[in-house]
């Protein structure tokens, strides 16, 4: 015979029924007796029984009163308790269910009776708990890819701050190339005296000062907000704009932001990602309009033009380009992860990353159409006074 799988604890203080419920059910499983409900609150807890037959009516502490303490008990809460009762009645029936039991069996009981109960309960108990499980490794699965995406988002912005900071540098480090020339050939020739060559070291210094300054620009551009913070928006775009202008610049793209003179704008949320969010649509602006550039279709510069007004509760950004517009096919799925018409350039993530950013951090939304000759993104974000209530 096959050892049983399952434990029954059976809870009655006479012994009579323990003794035919033994006879019953020991063929089929574990049996574990307890003669009160103090007794099998405990032994609830060590033996850990698959399921619990208990007797309504015990001296001391009655059925429900021990169902009560079982469920309160996160250990043994989630054991399925059937009532045994000679009571009939429908309303102790309707109490026994409130109390949280699965079932109810009245005696005298059939041996058949009792077995097919205790089955079908065993058999929906080992269900839920596979479908908890299965629930909770999709939950860490999920996590999981989430954690990745967000470590590629921060690889893809590294990359872009590398080219930045690179193409930033490209001109200090030229100037700093030829002011080495200089110093040794105006050494070599004796022309140059000593203001000369302090003139030459501060001038050095300076490049080098800039130099610094545009790595710890960069570095706090990737640090995440702490917190939530109240800040104006439009300066949060400027911001983005005046790190990337080499970039952009040398992509003969101008970046236009519209907002009104007389006052500002304020939201509140996590600046430091809302910059990765308009860099993300930036980027991708610049992409299309270099793509569109090669194949020939854009004769004029590039344009980026930014508006951000004040509607009603809301602070509106829109980011409209003219790099040609987005495909009807990939514009079905642009903020589902993984989706690029870049090839091995693109990830796929920006916009996802941007989404997530904007919908599930900041309380926003964004949104996408094609505008005339290119595509529009519309961010919205809750609008906040300077002292920081929300509007
Ligand atoms: N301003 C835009 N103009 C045209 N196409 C765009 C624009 N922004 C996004 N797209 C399209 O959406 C796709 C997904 O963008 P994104 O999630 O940032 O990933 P990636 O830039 O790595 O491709 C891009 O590959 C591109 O096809
Ligand atoms: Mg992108």
């Amino acid at each position: 015979m096959t050892e049983p799988k399952w434990t029954v604890l059976i809870v009655d203080d006479e012994h009579t029924i323990r003794h035919l419920l033994r006879q019953m059910l020991q063929d089929k499983y574990k049996l574990s007796f307890a003669q009160s409900g103090a007794m099998a609150i405990e032994s609830a807890k060590h033996v850990k029984p698959d399921i619990i037959l208990l007797d309504i009516l015990m001296p001391e502490m009655d059925g429900y009163e021990t169902c009560d303490q079982l469920k309160a008990n996160p250990t043994t809460s989630d054991i399925p308790v059937i009532f045994i009762s000679a009571l009939t009645e429908s309303a102790e029936k309707v109490n026994a269910f409130k109390r949280g039991a699965v079932d109810y069996v009245c005696k005298p009981f059939q041996s058949d009776e009792v077995i097919s109960r205790i089955e079908t309960h065993l058999k929906l108990y080992n269900l839920q708990r596979h479908l908890e499980k299965r629930v909770e490794e999709e939950v860490n699965k999920c996590r999981l890819e989430e954690q990745l995406l967000i470590q590629q988002s921060k690889m893809a912005a590294m990359g872009e701050m590398i080219s930045a900071i690179a193409h930033q540098w490209k001109q200090p480090l030229n100037q700093l190339g030829l002011i080495m020339q200089w110093i040794s050939e105006s050494f070599a020739s004796g022309e140059a005296d000593e203001k000369d060559l302090e003139e030459f070291v501060s001038q050095g210094m300076g490049l080098i000062n800039l130099m610094s300054h545009t790595v710890d620009d960069f570095r706090n551009f990737l640090k995440p907000s702490k917190q939530k913070d109240i800040f104006d928006v439009t300066e949060a775009f400027y911001e983005v704009v005046s790190l990337f202008s080499n970039l952009l610049t040398s992509s003969a793209i101008h970046v236009q932001i519209n907002t009104p003179k007389t006052r500002r704008i304020y939201s509140i949320g996590y600046r430091n990602e809302l910059k990765q969010v308009i860099l993300n649509l930036i980027n991708n602006s610049r992409d299309a309009i270099n793509t569109r550039r090669k194949k020939g279709l854009l004769t004029d510069d590039g344009l980026i033009t930014v508006e951000i007004k004040e509607v009603n509760d809301k602070v509106v950004a829109s980011i409209s380009d003219n790099g040609g517009g987005i495909g009807n096919a990939v514009m079905e799925k642009l903020f589902e992860p993984y989706v690029t018409t870049k090839g091995e350039e693109g990830t796929g993530i920006g916009l996802y990353m941007s989404k997530a950013i904007i919908e599930r951090k900041m309380n926003g939304k964004i949104s996408v159409s094609n505008i005339d000759d290119g595509a529009q993104f519309v961010i919205e974000l809750p609008l906040a006074t300077p002292h920081g209530d929300i509007k």
